[in-house]
């Protein structure tokens, strides 16, 4: 048995996220902290990434827009991905992957993995056939989304400001036909 075997990957309703707020607030935080690009610089407190997870991802899933999978093991929730199919009218057939993050005390354990699958399954239910996605160049998620099966399709220079404000990222624009 690895340690994936025993991690439960499940979607989250808006009664979800309420209830999993403090444990969605402090993963968030805690992977801004360890150096995550994911939107956010430092500092990061709490009650902003709770502000993230109430003002941005409840209103989408609320609206139906959205897809909030988590990875929980023994009920602690220590991964999760988005999917945003809130696309425009000309690009129904496509969404974006967004906000993979995995704690930073569960990495290489395979949890990325299963939630992409599972993210990737629930897409092609929608139905959606194309899925994009942005990542910091070089970051430990590219050889990931390489290893799925996502193509680079280019990079952006300067693309973001550092968590730690210590310079600009460049961007890595990825995508995959389904
Ligand atoms: C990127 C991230 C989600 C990976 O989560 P994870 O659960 O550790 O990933 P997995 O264990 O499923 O690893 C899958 C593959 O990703 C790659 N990978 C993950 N972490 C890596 C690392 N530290 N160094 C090199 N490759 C790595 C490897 O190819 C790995 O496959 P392998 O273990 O068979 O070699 C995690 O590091 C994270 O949360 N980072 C911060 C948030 C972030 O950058 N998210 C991406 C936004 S686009």
């Amino acid at each position: 048995m690895t340690a994936a075997d025993s991690i439960l990957i499940r979607s989250c309703a808006v009664s979800d996220i309420e209830q999993h707020l403090p444990q969605l607030a402090g993963l968030l935080q805690a992977c801004v902290h360890d150096g995550a690009s994911i939107g956010f610089i430092l500092p990061f407190t709490l009650p902003e990434s709770t502000a993230f997870w109430t003002q941005n991802v409840l209103p989408a899933v609320q609206r139906g827009r959205r897809l909030l999978l988590v990875a929980e093991q023994k009920g602690q929730i220590v991964g999760t991905v988005q999917l945003d199919w809130d696309s425009p009218a000309n690009q129904q057939h496509r969404a974006e992957v967004r906000k993979l993050m995995v704690s930073p005390d569960y990495r290489r354990r395979g949890i990325a993995r299963l939630l992409m699958q599972e993210v990737e399954a629930r897409a092609c239910q929608l139905p959606r056939s194309l899925l994009t996605l942005d990542t910091r160049s070089d970051d430990h998620a590219e050889p990931l989304y390489v290893s799925l099966g996502y193509t680079m399709a280019g990079v952006i220079p300067g693309y973001a400001l550092a968590v730690d404000h210590g310079g600009l990222d460049a961007t890595t624009i990825m995508y995959k036909q389904l």
